[in-house]
């Protein structure tokens, strides 16, 4: 089943176009990686999904319904969540408070008693300032704030880019679990290999455009993909 699709999108911040007429769907139950060099849209696109870019047009459906008008807050509601690249937790509330100003959660006392539960990490300092955790922790934060919701399609914008090298498994793994739960992934990541290594799919973007779309062993098999955009083999 198809959970969401995209097509025909193009729109950007202000007159000129960085998205370039984007065709592109999660499958239900599915890990999408969207790779690129810096600049590509990538992000811009992770907005777009969200309802974050002012100007946009063509086609976004969740469940074959349109919600390319639909503002943040109804797309939240609909079962969309997202994690961007930076400021993604608030740095002057605890962690427990970052998870109970999130709005619209049912049973929210709970849902934070599940995810604390599923994060010792944030469980353990449940009362310590956001702003004093370590980058690692704040992006169980910003995983587990995007979870409250308990959303259907999770936008997860370069999920390991603040993360200790050491970490950056872990994190991998954990989103490699979400399809169990039954939240399917687009995710935006600069360790393509990787990220590619626990997705069903992959999508090259250049230039607002798809440049390569397939299974992710096919993206991590092709050569020019390898060469142009994927960086090295070795690269961890
Ligand atoms: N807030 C913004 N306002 C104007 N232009 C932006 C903004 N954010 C990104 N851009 C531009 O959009 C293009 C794509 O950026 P982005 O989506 O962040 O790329 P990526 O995430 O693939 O590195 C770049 O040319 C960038 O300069
Ligand atoms: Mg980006």
């Amino acid at each position: 089943m198809t959970l969401l699709v995209i097509e025909r999108l193009t729109g950007g911040y202000g007159e000129t176009d960085i998205l370039n007429g984007i065709d592109l769907t999660i499958e239900t139950g599915e890990i999408l990686t969207v790779a690129g060099t810096n600049g590509a849209g990538k992000s811009t696109l992770a907005r777009a999904v969200m309802g974050l870019l002012p100007r946009v047009a063509g086609r976004v459906a969740l469940d074959g319904r349109d919600i390319l008008a639909e503002p943040v807050e109804a797309r939240l509601a609909l079962g969309i969540a997202y994690v961007p690249q930076v400021g993604n937790v608030f740095a002057s509330l605890s962690v427990i408070e970052n998870l109970q100003v999130v709005q619209g959660v049912r049973d929210a006392r709970a849902r934070i008693a599940e995810l604390l539960a599923a994060f010792p990490a944030l469980a353990e300092r449940r009362r310590a300032r956001a702003g004093s955790l370590s980058g690692g922790e704040r992006q169980q934060l910003a995983f587990a704030r995007a979870l409250m919701a308990r959303p259907r399609l999770m936008i997860l914008d370069e999920p390991t880019a603040a993360l200790a090298p050491a970490r950056i498994a872990e994190s991998f793994a954990r989103i490699r679990g979400l399809p169990a739960l039954g939240v399917s992934v687009l995710m935006v990541e600069q360790r393509a290999r990787q990220a590619l290594a626990i997705s069903a799919r992959g999508c090259i973007l250049d230039g607002g455009r798809v440049a390569m779309l397939g299974p992710a062993a096919t993206l991590l098999a092709d050569e020019g993909a390898a060469a142009l955009y994927l960086g090295r083999a070795a690269t961890a």
